[in-house]
C-alpha cells in the first residue's frame, strides 16, 4: 500500500485486497482495463525491493504481452525513483542490486523452460495463455513455494485458467466487473455493448465464461466473437 501511494497510485478496493493478501494462488477475473495489469506490475516491484534475491517471472501468450507488464513495473520503479539502484535495465528484464530480477518471458513453451526457485510467477493474459505453457511454467515454483498470479478477461469457458476459476482448488479468487470500476463510465460501456453485441460485452466487461453454445445471445454476435477470436491469436 505504501508503494502504491509513492507512485501517486489509490487502489480500488478490490486492488487494496490484492496488495495486502498472503494467498500464494490468486485469479483476478477482470474487466478489459480494471486495473489487473497495473496492480500486478506493483506487486513484482514489491517482491524484488523487499525479497532480495528474489526471482519475479512475467508470462503472457507472447513476448509483446509479457514486455508490456514489464514495462508497468519498470514505470513503477523508476517513478519511485530506484530505491534499491539497478545492475541491468533492459526491455526484458531489471535486475536490482540486492540480487532480485524481474524478467519478461516469451509465450513460447519450449523457451520459457530452465528458471527455477521463482518467488512470483504472473501470467498476464492467462485466459490466452495455451494449456502446454502453463504446465511448463508451474514447476518453476515446485521448490521455493513461490506465488502464482494469474490475471485475464474472460475467453471462452475452456482453458486451465477457466478450469482453476470453476474448480475447489484453493486459488483467491476475483471477479472485478467493468461496472465495479471507477474509471469506466455507465455511458461507455452502454456504448461499448451496442458496438459489440451482448455476447462479447458479457466476456470482455462483465467477466463472464461464454462458449457458443451459450443461450440468451444473438447468433451473430457468437459468430463475430469467434471471428476475431481467429485474428486474436498470434501464439
Ligand atoms: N487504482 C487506479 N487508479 C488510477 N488509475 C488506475 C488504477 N488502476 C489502473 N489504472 C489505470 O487504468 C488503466 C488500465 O489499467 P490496466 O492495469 O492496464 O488494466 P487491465 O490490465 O485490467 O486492462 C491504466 O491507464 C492504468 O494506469
Ligand atoms: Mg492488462
Amino acid at each position: 500500500m505504501e508503494l502504491a501511494e509513492a507512485v501517486g497510485l489509490t487502489p480500488d478496493p478490490w486492488q487494496c485486497q490484492v496488495l495486502e493478501s498472503t494467498s500464494r494462488r490468486i485469479l483476478l477475473n477482470c474487466s478489459r482495463q480494471a486495473g489487473k495489469s497495473t496492480i500486478t506490475a506493483l506487486l513484482a516491484v514489491h517482491a524484488a525491493l523487499y525479497d532480495p534475491g528474489a526471482l519475479i517471472l512475467l508470462l503472457s501468450p507472447s513476448l509483446r504481452q509479457s514486455q508490456e507488464l514489464f514495462r508497468k513495473a519498470l514505470d513503477t520503479y523508476r517513478e519511485l525513483d530506484r530505491p534499491v539502484p539497478a545492475q541491468t535495465e533492459s526491455a526484458l528484464r531489471l535486475e536490482l542490486s540486492n540480487g532480485s530480477r524481474i524478467v519478461s518471458l516469451p509465450g513460447k513453451d519450449h523457451t520459457v523452460r530452465g528458471f527455477s526457485g521463482v518467488r512470483l510467477l504472473a501470467i498476464d493474459e492467462a485466459a490466452r495463455v495455451p494449456n502446454e505453457l502453463y504446465l511448463a511454467v508451474r514447476p518453476m515454483l515446485a521448490v521455493s513455494g513461490g506465488r502464482l498470479v494469474a490475471l485475464s478477461t474472460p475467453f471462452g469457458a475452456r482453458g486451465w485458467w477457466y478450469k482453476a476459476w470453476r474448480s475447489s482448488e484453493p486459488w483467491e479468487r476475483y471477479e472485478v466487473r467493468a461496472s465495479e470500476c471507477p474509471r469506466i463510465s455507465a455511458d461507455f460501456l452502454a456504448e461499448e455493448q451496442q458496438a459489440m453485441g451482448d455476447w462479447w460485452f458479457h466476456q470482455e466487461y462483465r467477466c463472464k465464461f461464454l462458449d457458443a453454445e451459450t443461450q440468451a445471445f444473438r447468433r451473430e454476435d457468437v459468430d463475430r466473437a469467434f471471428e476475431e477470436e481467429v485474428e486474436a491469436w498470434d501464439l
